[in-house]
């Protein structure tokens, strides 16, 4: 019941020398998906509307908080939790059906985020009841 269950934190490789610290993600070793688009979200004025607000049909990604901080509250139409991000070193794990908000930005973060497919209109629920009404009915 709901797909929120998946979703998880993932700890990134990370090698760290005087120099510095350099994390890695490989396609399909660190995700379980091929990772076949990367984004990023920056720039938020003080205290922006939130980002997201929507759920994907059969997108899967991982949010890495690559600067800076935000929360990320994730919703499968019966369970609800939320998670700060604020560590380069971690990811999120956000697969299908799952409702996603984004918000509480601290200054000059930077929202890194891998997706397993190419950017497609037609993968969102951009309106919440429209999701629930799906994610509820999920066998
Ligand atoms: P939007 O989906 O509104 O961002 P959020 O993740 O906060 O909900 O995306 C903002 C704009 O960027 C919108 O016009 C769609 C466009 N966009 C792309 O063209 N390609 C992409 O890979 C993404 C994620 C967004």
């Amino acid at each position: 019941m709901g797909r929120i269950k998946p979703c998880r934190l993932i700890r990134l490789e990370q090698h760290v020398d005087p120099r510095g610290t350099l994390s890695v993600v490989e396609s399909g070793t660190t995700t379980d998906f091929a990772i076949q688009r990367v984004y990023y979200m920056y720039g938020q004025p003080e205290s922006s509307p939130p980002r997201g607000m929507h759920g994907h049909r059969t997108l899967e990604q991982v949010v890495i908080a690559a600067h800076g901080g935000f929360s990320v509250g994730l919703d499968d139409g019966f369970h609800r939790t939320a998670y700060r991000l604020d560590e380069p070193g971690v990811g999120l794990y956000i697969g299908p059906m799952v409702w996603r908000v984004l918000q509480d930005f601290a200054p000059a973060s930077v929202a890194l985020v891998l997706a397993s497919r190419h950017y497609e209109e037609s993968d969102y629920y951009r309106d919440y009841d429209a999701f629930l009404r799906d994610a509820r009915s999920l066998p």
